[in-house]
Formats: C-alpha cells, sequence, structure tokens
C-alpha cells in the first residue's frame, strides 16, 4: 500500500499534480518533438523543387498581401478524400521555400496546393478578375484591380537577397540578373529576350529539368507586366514542381 499511499499525497495536493503534470506531458512532448529536429530526413528528398522565380516570388507576395490565404489553404492533408480531390498529398518539401509559408486552417474556398496547371492562365485571369463569371455561386471577391497595376520591380534583387537570407539558394546569378529573368519570363519575345537562355540555365538546372515554368505574357496584355501576370505565373506553378515520377515516400512509419 505504501505506493498508493504515496499517490494520495499528489492526489490532495494540487500544486505537485500540477508540477507531475506538467513534467509527464513533457517528457511526452518531447519525445515525440526532438527527434524531428535532428532528423535530416524529416523533410524528404524530393527532385525538382527550385527556388521561385524573380515572377512567381514577386506573384506570390501579391497573394500574402491580397491575403488569398484568408479563404484558401495550400496543405492536402493525407486523407482519402483530400487526395481523390486534390491530388498528392502536400509533401515538406514542397514549402521548403516558402517564407511565410501559406498552409492555412480556413476553407472558404478550396486548397490551392495544386492549382497549377489545373485551368489555363485565361481561366485565371477572368476567374480573379470576376469570379462569378465562371463560377456563379462563388463568394470570392473580384481582383480586377490587379491587370491594371503596373507590376513593381524596383526591387526585386532585395527582394531574392532577403529569400537568401532565410535560407532560399538563389545563386549570385540569380540575384543580379533577376530583373532580366522577370522580364523573360512574362515577356520573352520583347523585353526578356536576351534573358530567357540565362532564365532557363539557371532555374531548369535548380530544378534538374528544363520545363518548370511557363514564359508567356499571363494576363493578357502584352505591352504591360501587371501584378495579374506575377499571380498567375505564381498560380500556375503552385504544386508542379516536385516530380512525382521518381518520387518515393520514404519508409519513415507513415501511415499511408
Ligand atoms: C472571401 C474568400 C475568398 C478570398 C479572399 C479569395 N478566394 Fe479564391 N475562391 C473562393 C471560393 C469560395 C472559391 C470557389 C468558387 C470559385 O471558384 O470562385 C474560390 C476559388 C478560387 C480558385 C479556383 C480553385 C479551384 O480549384 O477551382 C482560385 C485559383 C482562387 N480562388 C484564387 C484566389 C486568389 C489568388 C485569391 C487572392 C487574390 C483568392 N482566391 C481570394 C474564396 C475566396
Amino acid at each position: 500500500m505504501g505506493l498508493m499511499d504515496k499517490h494520495g499525497l499528489l492526489e490532495r495536493n494540487s500544486l505537485l499534480l500540477t508540477v507531475g503534470i506538467l513534467i509527464v506531458v513533457s517528457i511526452g512532448g518531447i519525445i515525440q518533438m526532438a527527434p524531428l529536429m535532428y532528423m535530416d530526413n524529416t523533410i524528404e528528398k524530393v527532385d525538382g523543387m527550385r527556388p521561385y522565380t524573380p515572377l512567381e516570388l514577386l506573384g506570390r507576395d501579391i497573394y500574402v498581401r491580397e491575403g488569398c490565404y484568408v479563404c484558401h489553404s495550400q496543405m492536402i492533408r493525407p486523407l482519402r478524400d483530400e487526395v481523390e480531390r486534390y491530388g498528392h498529398y502536400s509533401l515538406a518539401a514542397e514549402s521548403m521555400y516558402d517564407h511565410p509559408f501559406q498552409w492555412g486552417s480556413k476553407r472558404t474556398g478550396p486548397d490551392l496546393a495544386r492549382v497549377g496547371g489545373k485551368y489555363s492562365a485565361e481561366w485565371q485571369v477572368d476567374h480573379l478578375k470576376d469570379p462569378r463569371s465562371l463560377v456563379p455561386e462563388s463568394v470570392m471577391p473580384p481582383y480586377a484591380f490587379l491587370a491594371r497595376k503596373s507590376l513593381d520591380i524596383r526591387q526585386v534583387e532585395d527582394r531574392l537577397r532577403t529569400e537568401r537570407i532565410v535560407g532560399v539558394p538563389y545563386t549570385d546569378g540569380m540575384i543580379e540578373n533577376a530583373k532580366g529573368h522577370l522580364l523573360a519570363q512574362a515577356d520573352p519575345n520583347e523585353r526578356g529576350y536576351d534573358y530567357v537562355d540565362d532564365l532557363v540555365a539557371e532555374y531548369g538546372e535548380a530544378a534538374g529539368r528544363e520545363n518548370s515554368f511557363e514564359m508567356r505574357d499571363f494576363d493578357g496584355d502584352p505591352q504591360r507586366i501587371t501584378e495579374m501576370d506575377a499571380l498567375v505565373a505564381y498560380l500556375q506553378m503552385t504544386g508542379t514542381l516536385v516530380d512525382f515520377s521518381t518520387y518515393e515516400a520514404e519508409d519513415l512509419g507513415n501511415r499511408r
């Protein structure tokens, strides 16, 4: 009965009980979290992840600025209904260059982690300008003004540099030629012509394959590079980088 008596002491003394609970819970917590901080394969190895092109990165900034995450998540959970609706569940590696990440927990609209390539760029532009023209019951607000606002590219080099500080592997060449690369993606036949080869080489090499982005006018207005161009370039890339033909889920004891 000796042990039971001692437990009785814990049960009668709320402060002692609280301390005891804290100790037990933190042991569980440490066992769960500590290995993740030391395991190399917490982020599984995948082929195809590359830093965002300058145009995609500025488009992503607009996505964040406009608060698209308030209604859209970017994380497909490993549950059957999600995978059947949206495609392969999201991998940690797919948001490794996201600062800040856009996982989200609110879905007024659908998850956007793999919306890239689901529709044409024209559809995306029309939908952003006037969602209800395509989906009559939509509650998404219109963003037509993005097609009227020129994209501010003045500080794009610094933008890449900042990402590099937090760990995105932008090369010196990517930073130096960021404006050229941006023009090459949004206007490959005119203003960006001279940089097309360099864009393909730099980001193609980083991705391990050439065609991991589109080079074109996205918003239907070839005269100008607008915020709409950037946002649609970003949307069309989401979820398309990882090469799932070479991806094998490592045996981490994942329930699959
Ligand atoms: C008030 C909530 C709300 C906000 C804010 C919002 N959306 Fe939506 N979005 C929706 C809803 C609801 C749908 C589903 C109906 C539709 O297709 O319009 C949707 C659909 C979409 C789709 C089509 C997805 C698919 O798989 O069919 C895209 C792409 C999209 N939104 C992008 C954006 C972007 C980019 C922004 C920010 C500029 C944004 N949304 C902001 C609510 C929102």
